[in-house]
């Protein structure tokens, strides 16, 4: 598991995130075939995506949480486009809701196109390296959070107790080894088993955001909040 810890290291975790090959489960159904057709790839490696497969999926588990590749994208964009992660100062991972782990490698440039970065996912989630960029790992939240040793690890969501955002950020970068957990899914909250691994929640608005919003503006708080401390 790649994880680095130096000062002031912020690491993010998208958890949860709706990001998943087609299970074997709905292989057959019309909608995933005709896209394997149109694809011409073999079932089990494409990523499970609500705007093509949404009859399939209702077979799911959770449905209104998953599909949603379009949503991790922009969030990693969000992320990896940021003055902090070009410093090296931030740490990105991706959990998944099937508990996969990806580790995106320091300085690695997520594509911007998104069949580019579809491609980079299915290679990932496949077992094959991701060109090196991105490496998929078996692994629940918890693990990801052994490994990071994090202190404190707070979930954001709009249901976590009010805090003004510099505030938080500034608290949290005066932390020893900081660690935020967005939803990277659509709808709904974090499952019991991902809030069991947080030391609390915080809300940051009062409304519920977008992921990549909620991203960017902590993002940009957080690097205000370390130049404050250095001055
Ligand atoms: C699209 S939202 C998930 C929808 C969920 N109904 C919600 O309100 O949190 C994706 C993620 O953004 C973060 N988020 C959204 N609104 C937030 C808020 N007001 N404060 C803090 N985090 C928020 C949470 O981590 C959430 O899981």
């Amino acid at each position: 598991m790649f994880v680095e810890r130096q000062r002031q290291m912020l690491n993010l975790v998208l958890a949860e995130s709706a990001l998943e090959l087609v299970q074997r489960g709905i292989w057959g159904a019309p909608a995933v075939v005709s896209d394997l057709r149109r694809r011409g790839k073999e079932p089990g490696m494409i990523l499970l995506d609500r705007s093509l497969h949404h009859s399939a999926m209702q077979k799911l588990e959770n449905p209104e949480k998953r599909g949603r590749p379009d949503l991790v994208h922009i969030s990693l964009l969000s992320a990896t486009g940021t003055p902090l992660y070009a410093r090296g100062e931030l740490q990105v991972h991706v959990h998944t809701s099937q508990d996969v782990i990806l580790d995106v490698a320091r300085s690695t440039r997520i594509p911007k196109n998104y069949l580019r970065f579809r491609g980079l996912m299915e290679q990932a989630l496949d077992g094959k390296s991701g060109g090196g960029l991105v490496r998929a790992y078996g692994g629940t939240l918890r693990d990801l959070m052994t490994a990071i040793g994090g202190d404190p690890v707070v979930g954001l969501s709009s249901q976590g107790k009010p805090e003004e955002l510099g505030a938080f950020a500034e608290r949290l970068a005066r932390s020893r080894n900081p660690v935020v957990v967005v939803g990277g899914f659509p709808h709904g909250h974090f499952s019991k088993k991902t809030l069991g691994v947080l030391d609390e929640l915080v809300r940051i608005h009062p409304d519920p955001l977008e992921a990549h919003v909620v991203i960017s503006r902590l993002l940009y708080e957080f690097e205000k909040a370390i130049e404050r401390i250095n001055r």
